[in-house]
């Protein structure tokens, strides 16, 4: 089953709540918050405060993406702010392998991802470590940049790699997708999706609800 997990850094940080209310009902079982340091990217968003603030209003899955230098330092910061899952970028950890072991010593799905421009065939040998693997299909940084094609490519490499050595690994992709291009990643073995702008900066309910309609073409 496909599963979508919008992100939250296009919300209206003014209407957080508000925003999050008109998710509900949907079937939606996580959502997606990105952290980031003004360091590993030239953004800075938001971090503990908020996550904790929305954890009680908020029955789901906390998918949290973290761009941010030296993530380990964290770790248990997050899982008190009532993150589920950490996904980190291979290029942001001196000890990578000792990152990914932090997060699951803390009790939570261990995420990883990596700049488009980093070869992706280096992030293969920690497959056997983690429960997601995060396409990125924009540079990270913001939200509402436009899908870059060549991360295709990588996609198809991971489905092809987690399938061929039975894997558990799933893999969610996140940047630029829109309900107009989200089939194409589809098609190529995505199973989860992130989308900011597509949603927030619509008609949040009517956009999860079309989303759930085209995912449901993939059952
Ligand atoms: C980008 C973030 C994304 C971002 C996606 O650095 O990791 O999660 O919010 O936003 P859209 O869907 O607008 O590209
Ligand atoms: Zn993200």
């Amino acid at each position: 089953m496909v599963r979508l997990s919008p992100s939250i850094l296009s919300a209206n940080f003014a209407n957080l709540q508000g925003d999050l209310d008109q998710t509900k009902g949907c079937g939606l079982k996580m959502i997606h918050i990105d952290v980031m340091d003004g360091i590993f990217v030239p953004n800075i968003s938001f971090a503990f405060k908020v996550i904790s603030d929305i954890r009680d209003k908020n029955d789901y899955f906390f998918d949290t993406h973290l761009m941010i230098e030296e993530p380990i330092r964290y770790i248990d910061e997050f899982k008190k702010a009532g993150s589920d899952r950490i996904t980190v970028h291979y290029e942001a950890c001196k000890d990578l392998k000792a990152t990914l072991k932090a997060i699951r010593d803390a009790g939570m799905e261990v995420g990883l991802t990596a700049k488009p421009e980093t070869d992706p065939k280096l992030l293969l040998k920690y497959f056997d470590q983690i429960d997601l693997i995060l396409v990125m299909s924009v540079r990270p940084g913001f939200g509402g940049q436009k899908f870059m094609e060549e991360t295709k490519a990588t996609m198809d490499l991971y489905r092809k790699y987690i399938d061929e050595n039975n894997l558990k690994v799933k893999m969610q992709v996140d940047g630029g997708i829109k309900t107009t291009n989200v089939r194409e990643v589809l098609d190529l073995g995505v199973d989860e999706v992130v989308s900011g702008s597509d949603i927030f900066a619509k008609d949040i309910k009517s956009q999860i609800l079309t989303y759930h309609e085209i995912f449901k073409e993939y059952e």
